[in-house]
Order: structure tokens, then C-alpha cells, then sequence
């Protein structure tokens, strides 16, 4: 695939030799992303950094890994700040805001809104999440920590077993995932949550239709025992009618160390695309896990700076220069190293 000015919508879009190329490059950013060294592969250039629903991560690696190509940033953090709230459509939006920006990342509530808003755009748009549909950036940097945390323990994609865990109807991180395993060979996915929150049907058949196997349940315990790696995920109560409706699940499915050590693998992978659901009545996974090793959410959303600086230098052309404007860094970094 030819990267260069591509709207990154779907990962529908990729073949696997596409998402190893993001990751060779994913993997070259690493003295960037750790602070040693300042890029200027994109002095001068703008991201409009577009974000119609709410968003800690996405939003602010995006902006800061554009940052660390040397990139500005120019943002809208929530729909109420925007002339959308006064009826502007998606399409001025795009027509505008794509003659400020060389890039725009975009977020917005309704499923096939990014995509409409790329038709319209001037220049690339990267999809920052849309609805129910998809979230691309998030899958790949999930499957990108997956082989980190996988190779890390001699093992592979190809052959691994999954669990997923939770809203698995609403969760688009878990849409995007899925499609992206789709490409590797001989997975198997162990899909865990409430018969009214199951993976979409099509999703499901998709992965049979390509080979892998796919096991359903409602119990915990059982889909637990056999995975290199648990995905766990928030009930997604923005996506239901209403609070009461979300609270029918929510605290249903939860992991914590008695539940890990009690039910899964010794070297199972713990991820979570984050935000976690903190509050009592949710706690999907539990902070007395915070300090084992084998949980790498944190490792996770780290690895989400180097992912979008791969997206941004392949789809702005720059991949091969990013190393060329180099100098080290000149302040105080030493804690992220300790
Ligand atoms: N994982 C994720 O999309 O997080 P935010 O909603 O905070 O961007």
C-alpha cells in the first residue's frame, strides 16, 4: 500500500504487509516517543486535531506525537466548543477546517461520521473513532503491543489465543481489533459478555470465514482459563438509551488478582484500551492488579504515540526523514527512564 496522503478510516483497508510497515516504522520512533531525541520531520506543518466526543488518550497522543515530529497543533475538545452545536454541517466543517490543517484526526459519536467528513476534506483524515464502528489507531496499537508483549514471553500473533472481554456490541476498540487479528493466521478468540452485548454477527462470521476459531460464553471463569492475552473492556454506557439500561451489566464481568490468579495462565497478557471504569459498581479491572507484571495497559497507551507518529510520517511522506533532522534532547528527562 502507498501511504502517502490516504484517509486511515477502517482497518478494513490493510493487508498484513501494511500493518508491519506501521509497526517498522512504530518501531523506529522509540527515541522520540522516550524523549532522547527532537525530530523536525514536520516543522511547520498543522493537525487539526478534531475531537466531537469525549477522549483523554486519543486526543492527546495524537496531538503529541505530531508534537514530537516537530508538528503544531490546533484542537477542538468537545462538540459544545464547535460551530457544529449551531447546525454546521459535517461537510463545511471538513471543507474548512481542511484549509487550515495538513492533516486532521477526527472523532465523532455517530458510526460512518469520519468517513463523511473525509469525503469532504482537502486533506488526509485519520479517524480517531466513529460511533459503534471503528477505531483503527486503537487496533493497531493494540496488536502492536500484543507482539511487544507476546514476543517478550517467545511466542507470536499467529496461533495466539484472545479474550475479550465485556461490552463486546458497543465496543468498537474490540471491532477493530478483531478485523485486524482477522489477517494472521489460526487465532483464537474467546469472546466473553452478556448474550444482549455480544459481538456483532457479521464480526464473528468474518473471523470463521477466515479460519479462526471463535467461542462464545457468558461465563467468566470458563472463557478465562485458555488465553496468551485477556482484552477486557468498559460496558460502554454513552452507547445505551440510558444509564439504567447500562447498569443492568455493568460490575458483571470483573478481573482482579484472585480472579487472574484463580482462573487464567501464569503469563497471560492483561490489556485494556483505557479509560477504565473505576467506580464500584463497574470495576471491570480491579487496581490491585496495577503493579503485575503481566499487566500492560499502561505499556499499551504508551505504545499509542509511537503507532500515530507511524501513521503521520507514512501518510505525510516524511518516514524517511524523521531520523534525518535530528538533535538530542535538552532538558530534564530522567524519570522516564528510571
Ligand atoms: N482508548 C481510548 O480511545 O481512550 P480515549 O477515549 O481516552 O481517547
Amino acid at each position: 500500500m502507498d501511504f502517502c496522503g490516504i484517509d486511515i478510516l477502517s482497518v478494513q483497508q490493510f493487508e498484513r504487509p501494511d500493518v508491519e510497515r506501521i509497526f517498522d516504522v512504530a518501531d523506529s520512533m522509540e527515541p522520540f516517543a522516550q524523549r532522547k531525541q527532537v525530530s523536525k520531520a514536520l516543522d511547520g506543518a498543522i493537525l487539526g486535531n478534531m475531537f466531537f466526543e469525549p477522549s483523554t488518550r486519543t486526543r492527546v497522543s495524537f496531538g503529541c506525537a505530531f508534537n514530537m515530529l516537530g508538528g503544531h497543533v490546533r484542537e477542538t475538545a468537545e462538540i459544545g466548543t464547535s460551530s457544529i452545536t449551531k447546525g454546521e454541517s459535517l461537510y463545511d466543517s471538513a471543507r474548512v477546517i481542511s484549509g487550515y490543517s495538513d492533516i486532521i484526526v477526527m472523532r465523532h459519536p455517530r458510526a460512518g461520521s469520519v468517513a463523511e467528513f473525509a469525503a469532504a476534506s482537502r486533506v488526509p483524515v485519520i479517524s480517531g473513532g466513529d460511533g459503534v464502528n471503528e477505531h483503527p489507531s486503537q487496533a493497531l496499537l493494540d496488536l502492536y503491543t500484543i507482539r511487544k508483549e507476546l514476543e517478550s514471553k517467545r511466542r507470536s500473533i499467529d496461533g495466539m489465543r484472545i479474550g475479550m472481554v465485556g461490552d463486546l456490541k458497543h465496543g468498537r476498540t474490540v471491532h477493530s481489533l478483531s478485523r485486524l487479528l482477522k489477517l494472521y493466521r489460526g487465532i483464537t478468540f474467546n469472546l466473553i459478555a452478556p448474550q444482549q452485548l455480544r459481538m456483532p454477527g457479521e464480526i464473528v462470521a468474518e473471523l470463521r470465514e477466515a479460519g479462526h476459531e471463535v467461542r462464545e460464553t457468558e461465563n467468566m471463569a470458563k472463557g478465562l482459563h485458555d488465553n496468551d492475552t485477556i482484552y477486557l473492556t468498559r460496558i460502554q454506557e454513552e452507547r445505551f438509551e440510558s444509564r439504567l439500561e447500562a447498569d443492568i451489566y455493568r460490575g458483571r464481568f470483573r478481573l482482579n488478582r484472585a480472579i487472574y490468579t484463580r482462573h487464567c495462565q501464569p503469563n497471560t497478557v492483561i490489556m485494556h484500551p483505557l479509560p477504565r471504569d473505576t467506580r464500584a459498581e463497574a470495576n471491570e479491572l480491579d487496581d490491585d492488579l496495577n503493579q503485575h507484571p503481566n499487566l500492560a495497559i499502561f505499556r499499551q497507551a504508551d505504545n499509542g504515540v509511537l503507532v500515530r507518529m507511524a501513521l503521520f510520517a507514512l501518510v505525510l511522506d516524511v518516514a524517511g526523514e524523521v531520523q534525518q533532522q535530528v538533535h538530542p534532547t535538552r532538558w530534564y528527562t530522567g524519570r522516564r527512564f528510571e
